[in-house]
């Protein structure tokens, strides 16, 4: 059978025996430079055997189910990972887990999840989006695509009428579009499940869900500009939960002063670096990036320190609440990997809000300090994705990547105080610290041989 050609098919090889590791990726971006330049590593074309493959969510979709995988084999999504990068069914699980919390641990433990703004699904939630909508007058509203990504067909709004039009419009599209395929069941939402993807184009969607959710008004701003961070997020496992937290990501600005005055204006509103680049003020060579360390150090010196500790404690519960909420229902797979990109965003009260999640990050780099930061980030997801078998899976901290939860919270090692004031141990997670990598992969793989040559 064509369709199980053998993928690792090296039937019966121990993985120490394996000397080269066959990749195989769809993108080419700093990902492509990264798997080439990696030691032992060589790139399969077309129909050839692979042992590693970075793969789009529509090769996922077209060929997960039949495709044979043997033991070691490595694939660089979930096989339902929209559960949580869909921007409807996001919502969704984390509702539902809210609930569940408030069954089973009371309000104040449910309340823990209220980092995602007022939602709603359309048009199916239309009429109880309707209802809110009449409870707030004068707020401003956002609609956004459930699949497609880059800021594309996005539109704020604050009357009925414009949600009544989009309304109109899809209800018309959705018509013809049956009508020009009977035979295909467009309407199915299933069919549509992943069509999320990292640069890839989901414009031809023949119906197309959206989400209406609460504009935040009140940004944190910089210099009078909107931004929204990136953080990056590597999950191993599902079943148990296993997550690693990246320490650099970046905040992404906008290029024009912030107000709600214009709220048509892309420029204003929208922090995708794919809206920013387009715009007449936009300049290459400064880009509109901020590294996460000089952001976390510019809020220190404003605020100080308690009240940047605790926004990066508030982000690290966004973090692991939002995979809780997920964890029984991703189809949890010893194949499967995935490094997330979570977009979120900060209001003037220093609160932490999840907007969405990504299974493609952009691994496309817009400077030079880009290209450095999607290179490490990317050696370090293969170092602790591991083909080489190198680990002993006892680690807590590998090059950039910080163990945040391994079926429950992790602890810093190096007994650091509580200043949470909970009482609580404080987290192994340093986002906006600083990241000594490749120092600590030099003594972590040192260590590593020397524990090898021991036992041998
Ligand atoms: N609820 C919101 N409040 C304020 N700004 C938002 C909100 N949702 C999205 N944005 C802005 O729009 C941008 C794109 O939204 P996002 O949900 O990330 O969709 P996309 O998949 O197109 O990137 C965000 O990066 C942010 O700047
Ligand atoms: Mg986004």
């Amino acid at each position: 059978n064509q369709n199980y050609k053998g993928h690792g098919s090296s039937k019966g090889k121990e993985r120490e025996q394996r000397a080269l590791i066959r990749f195989k990726t769809t993108l080419s971006n700093t990902l492509t430079d990264v798997l080439r330049n990696r030691p032992g590593w060589v790139e399969v074309k077309d129909e050839g055997e692979w042992d590693f493959y970075w793969c789009d969510v529509s090769w996922l979709r077209e060929n997960f189910d039949h495709t044979y995988m043997d033991e070691h084999v490595r694939i660089s999504h979930f096989r339902n990972h929209y559960e949580l990068t869909r921007k409807n069914y996001m919502v969704k699980n984390l509702k539902r887990f809210r609930k569940q919390l408030e069954r089973e641990a009371g309000r104040l433990e449910a309340a823990k999840c209220d980092f995602f703004p007022k939602t709603f699904e359309m048009p199916c939630e239309y009429h109880l989006f309707v209802e809110e909508f009449r409870k707030n007058p004068g707020i401003t509203w956002i609609m956004k695509p459930v699949a497609r990504s880059q800021g594309k067909g996005i539109f704020l709004f604050r009357r009925l009428k414009d949600v009544m039009d989009w309304r109109k419009g899809t209800a018309g599209r959705r018509l013809a579009s049956l009508e020009a395929q009977p035979a295909r069941n467009t309407v199915n939402p299933s069919s549509s499940h992943d069509t999320r993807g990292s640069d890839d184009q989901k414009d031809d969607m023949p119906v197309e869900n959206y989400v209406a959710q609460r504009y935040i008004e009140n940004p944190y701003l910089i210099g009078g500009r909107k931004f929204d961070l990136r953080v990056y997020v590597l999950v191993m496992s599902y079943l148990p939960l296993r997550a690693w937290l990246y320490r650099d990501g970046f905040a992404r600005f906008s290029n024009t002063r912030f107000t709600l005055n214009s709220i048509d204006d892309q420029y204003v509103h929208l922090t995708n670096v794919a809206v920013q680049k387009t715009s007449p003020d936009y300049h290459p060579k400064k880009g509109c990036k901020w590294m996460l360390q000089r952001f976390r150090q510019y809020l220190a010196s404003r605020h100080g320190p308690e009240a940047v500790e605790a926004l990066f404690r508030d982000m690290d519960n966004i973090f692991v609440r939002s995979l809780q909420s997920v964890h029984k229902v991703i189809i949890s797979d010893k194949h499967c990997f995935e490094l997330y990109g979570y977009d979120i965003l900060i209001d003037e009260d220093l609160k932490p809000w999840l907007l969405e999640v990504n299974a493609s990050p952009s691994l496309t780099a817009s400077s030079q300090e880009d290209y450095e930061l999607k290179t490490c980030l990317l050696e370090d997801t293969l170092h602790v994705v591991d083909m080489e078998g190198r680990l002993t899976g006892r680690e807590k901290r590998v090059g950039g990547f910080d163990l945040m939860w391994n079926d429950g919270p992790v602890s810093r090692e190096d007994g650091a105080p509580d200043t949470s004031g909970t009482g609580n141990s404080v987290t192994n997670t340093h986002l906006g610290c600083i990241n000594n990598r490749k120092e600590q992969l030099r003594q972590l793989f040192c260590s590593l041989q020397v524990q090898k040559k021991a036992s041998s």
